[in-house]
């Protein structure tokens, strides 16, 4: 770790130890108080890059299967994310002609900076795949090492090449081979295929090997594929791998379900940014909390009943924009059932979005329990994952695994 890195840590250590003396004296209350401090222990020279692409914060929205879509990147944009990624994409889905193709080609001017992210078996494909989202306009190439689901796992691809450091490593090359330099490429990997000491070892001869090909940073996730979303991230392990790059940037990814914990992961890591996930779906208030926490400033009133319509009918109005208003009504239901939990009538406004059908009934919820001239009782602060679990933890990390998947969330 050269001096800088190791000043930045103490800074923020220090930072830390005040937050857990403060959470001493009254746990409830600090975990919305502890940040009241006069300015942060955070510089402006610990700016996040990737390439030639600075984010002013370094906390950024990751790439979710059956959430990232334009829509949800707009709406965590206009709240504060610096940088959003696409959901990941199979590259021979992005190589062959057909809807997902033109739908995953098509960035749109206001939805940068962005990144790509891909998943697949053949390191050919893959570069292929890449150039094209390259060429079509993302900011960033992101290789996915960490799926967990047991169909990707099956065909080889995701976590599966945690087992392969010799094929995950001919694929970043072939991609920043195929890139050329136009694309800053990227790598999410989780800690491990599980918690052997060969897996530890391949992780880290990948970990050093992505950045030796000229990866600008690695996102890790600290579980294991195998241990799926059981048990907690193992944040030790992601302060080992900060340790271990030194100057390499590294993101953190798992458990980050408020602007606390974000600055917690950046002060107990050392990481130089994170990857919200779980915490940021139905939840872009997350962004704008994580600025003021990060900028020493206090943390915001949770969103007012008034303040989540606004949002959420925003949200809605980019869906049916973006998919139209079948699609949207059935991608906006598994959205606003997680949007529900911030509301003070939880149960009720999720059932009223469990049974939405249509577009009009979508609205009819709006109307009904979001309505500004209501007398709403006062919002509590959303806390932990609440209910969205992504399954697909599989004990089989075999390929062609002949068991049928499970049906998963992801
Ligand atoms: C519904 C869902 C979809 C996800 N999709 C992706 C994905 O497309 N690409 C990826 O790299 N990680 C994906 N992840 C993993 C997250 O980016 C993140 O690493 C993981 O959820 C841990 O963070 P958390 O505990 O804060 O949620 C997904 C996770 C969930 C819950």
């Amino acid at each position: 770790m050269n001096a800088e890195t190791q000043r930045r840590r103490e800074r923020r250590v220090l930072f830390l130890g005040k937050r857990l003396s403060y959470r001493n004296e009254n746990t409830h209350r600090a975990t919305f108080s502890i940040f009241h401090f006069s300015h942060s222990p955070f510089s402006p020279s610990e700016m996040l890059r990737f390439g030639d692409i600075e984010l002013d914060v370094p906390f950024v929205q990751a790439a979710l299967s059956g959430y990232s879509d334009l829509p949800m990147r707009r709406i965590a944009r206009r709240y504060g994310a610096p940088y959003t990624l696409n959901e990941v994409v199979l590259d021979k889905l992005v190589t062959q002609r057909g809807k997902t193709r033109k739908r995953v080609l098509t960035v749109e001017p206001d939805d940068h900076p962005v990144g790509g992210q891909l998943m697949g078996a053949n390191p050919d494909e893959f570069g292929a795949a890449a150039f094209d989202m390259c060429e079509a306009g993302y900011d960033v190439i992101d290789i996915n090492f960490g799926c967990p689901v047991r169909k990707v796992l099956g065909r080889c691809r995701g976590g599966f090449h945690l087992s392969q450091p010799g094929v995950a490593l001919g694929i970043v090359r072939r991609v920043h081979d195929a890139v050329d330099k136009r694309c800053p490429i990227t790598v999410k990997l989780r800690r491990g295929i599980d918690e052997s000491a060969e897996s530890a070892r391949n992780f880290f001869a990948i970990l050093d090997g992505v950045l030796e090909i000229g990866a600008v940073a690695v996102t890790v996730h600290g579980r294991t594929v195998k241990q799926g979303y059981i048990g907690p991230s193992d944040w030790g392990f992601l302060e080992r791998v900060k340790r271990h790059v030194g100057d390499g940037i590294v993101l953190g990814s798992g458990d980050l379900f408020s602007a606390a914990a974000v600055m917690r992961m950046l002060a107990e890591t050392g990481v130089d940014g994170v990857s919200l996930a779980r915490g940021c779906i139905g939840n872009p208030w997350i962004f704008d909390e994580c600025r003021a926490l990060y900028a020493g400033r206090p943390l915001p009133p949770p969103p007012s009943v008034t303040e989540q319509g606004r949002a959420i009918a925003a949200h809605f109005q980019e869906s049916v924009r973006v998919h139209g208003a079948r699609l949207a009504a059935r991608v906006m239901r598994k959205f606003g059932i997680k949007y529900s939990e911030h509301h003070p009538h939880a149960r009720q406004v999720r059932d009223a979005f469990v049974a939405v059908r249509s577009a009009r009934d979508f609205e009819a919820v709006l109307e009904c329990w979001y309505d500004p001239r209501g007398d709403w009782p006062p919002v509590k602060r959303r806390q932990g994952p609440g209910d969205l679990v992504a399954a697909g933890a599989s004990p089989d990390i075999s390929p062609r695994s002949t068991q049928r998947p499970r049906r998963v969330e992801r």
